[in-house]
């Protein structure tokens, strides 16, 4: 967790360097901003706290490992997941949709309001069932298959499933990873314990290795097949805060930017 927290830290004064300190590095004036001074589909002017739409610091929602968040998340079985496309190819067991991607489904999926949190800004207003800061400023995320990619998810990237090609060998079975992986296509995540859970990622050529960054791809420690293992969600490729990481296209909140598809290859030998 030190090795963590040191690294973000420097990355964090590396950009303020580059960018002048500018205010705008980050979620603040991004496509994740709904207010008035961000970018996203429609703004309200009823609240300037660009968090309050993801996050409550207080009664936040616990049915899914996502830290504070503060809109009802959809039920997991809600989806028709990528194993259903059948590929002949796809070798990895799911869970339900679950972790952290529901968190991006609870506006990703179009089913409520962008603006429904569970605690109003101010105080007074926590309902378990959610409600809409501005009623009638904004609606539900529109676009389909993006940035709006529905309940339908046999046309994205896989989502929670088990990493490295269906998972660890028999003899590897508490997901530490030390001997091969199923599929040899995958590389090897790393793997370090914090406050006694497990956590992996994949090393991508961005910063230090065997560090967890928020340039790596993060792989998120799931018990839903048995075993406590790591899952690719949405997280694993996406930072929902940072807007600066873009390119070769202008797709902002990205881990590192694809240049050469190196997002796909951190994980994919190919
Ligand atoms: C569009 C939704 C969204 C907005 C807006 C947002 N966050 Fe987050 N935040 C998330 C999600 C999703 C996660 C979980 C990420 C994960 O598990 O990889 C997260 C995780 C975090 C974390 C813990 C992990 C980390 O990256 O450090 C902190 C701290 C955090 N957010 C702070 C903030 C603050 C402060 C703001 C406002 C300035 C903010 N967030 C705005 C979606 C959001
Ligand atoms: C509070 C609602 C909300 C949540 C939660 C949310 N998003 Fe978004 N997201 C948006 C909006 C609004 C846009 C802008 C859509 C547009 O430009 O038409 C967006 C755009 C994006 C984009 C495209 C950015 C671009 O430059 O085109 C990505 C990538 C993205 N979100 C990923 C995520 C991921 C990953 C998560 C979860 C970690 C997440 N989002 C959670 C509302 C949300
Ligand atoms: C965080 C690691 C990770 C990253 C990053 C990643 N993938 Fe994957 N990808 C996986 C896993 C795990 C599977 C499941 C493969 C399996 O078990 O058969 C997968 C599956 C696939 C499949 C095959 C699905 C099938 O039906 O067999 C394709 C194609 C694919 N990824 C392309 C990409 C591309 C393109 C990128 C970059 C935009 C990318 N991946 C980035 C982990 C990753
Ligand atoms: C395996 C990596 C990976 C995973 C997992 C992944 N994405 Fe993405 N996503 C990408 C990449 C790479 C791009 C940028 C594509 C580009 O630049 O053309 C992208 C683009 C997007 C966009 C913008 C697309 C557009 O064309 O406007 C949205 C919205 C988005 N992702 C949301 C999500 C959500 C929500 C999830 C989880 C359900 C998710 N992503 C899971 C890699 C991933």
């Amino acid at each position: 967790m030190r090795a963590f927290r040191t690294s973000v830290v420097v990355a964090v004064l590396g950009l303020g360097t580059a960018l002048g300190n500018s205010a705008s590095a980050g979620v603040v004036g991004s496509q994740h901003d709904l207010t008035a001074g961000g970018q996203g589909q429609g703004s309200t002017s009823k609240t300037n706290e660009v968090c309050v739409f993801c996050h409550t610091p207080h009664g936040s929602a616990t049915n899914a490992p996502v830290p504070l968040w503060n809109k009802v998340l959809p039920p997991s079985g809600g989806f028709t997941q990528y194993s259903t496309l059948a590929t002949p190819s796809f070798d990895a067991s799911e869970a339900p949709v679950g972790s952290v991607s529901l968190a991006c489904l609870s506006c990703h999926d179009g089913s409520q309001a962008m603006d429904v949190v569970i605690n109003l800004p101010g105080s007074g207003g926590w309902n378990a069932g959610g409600q809409q800061i501005d009623t009638a400023a904004l609606g539900a995320m529109t676009g389909s298959p993006v940035p709006m990619l529905g309940k339908d998810l046999t046309n994205d990237h896989p989502i929670s499933m088990q990493y490295g090609g269906g998972g660890a060998l028999a003899t590897d079975a508490d997901g530490l990873f030390a001997g091969t992986l199923k599929d040899p296509d995958f590389k090897k995540p790393v793997k370090a314990t914090v406050n006694g859970q497990p956590v992996w990622w994949v090393d991508s050529p961005i910063g230090a290795s065997a560090q967890r960054e928020k340039s790596d791809m993060v792989l998120y420690a799931r018990n839903d097949l048995g075993t406590v293992q790591p899952f690719v969600e949405c997280g694993s490729c996406h930072d929902p805060h940072n807007a600066d990481t873009k390119g070769p296209t202008t797709v902002a909140f990205l881990r590192i930017p694809n240049t050469a598809s190196q997002i796909c290859t951190t994980c994919h030998s190919k």
